[in-house]
């Protein structure tokens, strides 16, 4: 996510963080995206993939869920260059800005970007290899639910991880102020993922930064 100068109190910022949960097709929900695609975003992702670059198959078919603008659905498509990679967001501004992000791998039949919400998820059982969740469950309003979605679009044998700049041990003044905005430890994770049914769950810190990434893995192969 992301941080400005501006005065806490004022309307500009409290526009400026609900931007982060939902990006609106407004100067400030673009702005944001754009820093969604590059900055810390772009360490942390690359910090949450090269945790589970063992697992990352080349020909893997790829879910982002909370896709925002879509960086993190090329990346997957780097790692898994044989795959495909599908991201799925329920604001409309991040699946046109994600969308012209991929463009090329959209046109090639490799990428696809979805409007959609996370708790009811538009594709069949048993889909994706990969399912990643970058900075976004925190915005999840029904975690469980949305979890059971992951867990049911996720084939035997593949997995899910939840990568968050949010460990829940140091949680920023600003983020507790956007709306809805649910802070997890990584007891509180593993125990989302558990109950979805995932097993084999693993986790991963970088205590400097306060970056905690959760992988689970769907039982069945
Ligand atoms: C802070 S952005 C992170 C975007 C991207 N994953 C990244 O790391 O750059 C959070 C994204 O999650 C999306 N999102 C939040 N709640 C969602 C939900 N219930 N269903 C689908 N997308 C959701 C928002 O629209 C936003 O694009």
């Amino acid at each position: 996510m992301a941080e400005e100068q501006l005065d806490s109190n004022s309307p500009e910022f409290q526009e400026m963080i609900n931007n982060t949960r939902k990006p609106e097709d407004t100067p400030i929900g673009h702005q944001m995206l754009e820093r969604m695609n590059a900055g810390h975003h772009e360490e942390l992702a690359n910090w949450g993939l090269e945790q589970v670059k063992g697992d990352l198959t080349t020909s893997a078919d790829c879910l982002d869920a909370g896709c925002g603008g879509g960086a993190n659905i090329a990346r997957l498509l780097e790692r898994c260059p044989e795959g495909t990679a599908t991201g799925i967001d329920y604001s409309p501004t991040s699946v046109e800005v994600a969308t012209q992000y991929n463009s090329e791998a959209i046109a090639s039949g490799k990428a696809k970007v979805v409007e959609g919400d996370v708790s009811s998820l538009p594709f069949e059982d048993n889909s994706f290899d990969v399912i990643t969740a970058f900075e976004t469950v925190y915005f999840w309003p029904e975690m469980g639910k949305a979890m059971s979605e992951m867990f049911r679009v996720a084939r035997p044998g593949g997995f899910m991880m939840i990568c968050n700049e949010d460990d829940g041990e140091d949680v920023d003044d600003w983020t507790s102020q956007i709306e809805g905005y649910k802070s997890y430890d990584a007891k509180a994770l593993c125990m989302q993922m558990l109950m979805a049914g995932f097993g084999n769950v693993h986790v991963y810190t970088k205590p400097e930064n306060h970056w905690l990434a959760v992988v689970g893995i769907k039982p069945g192969v």
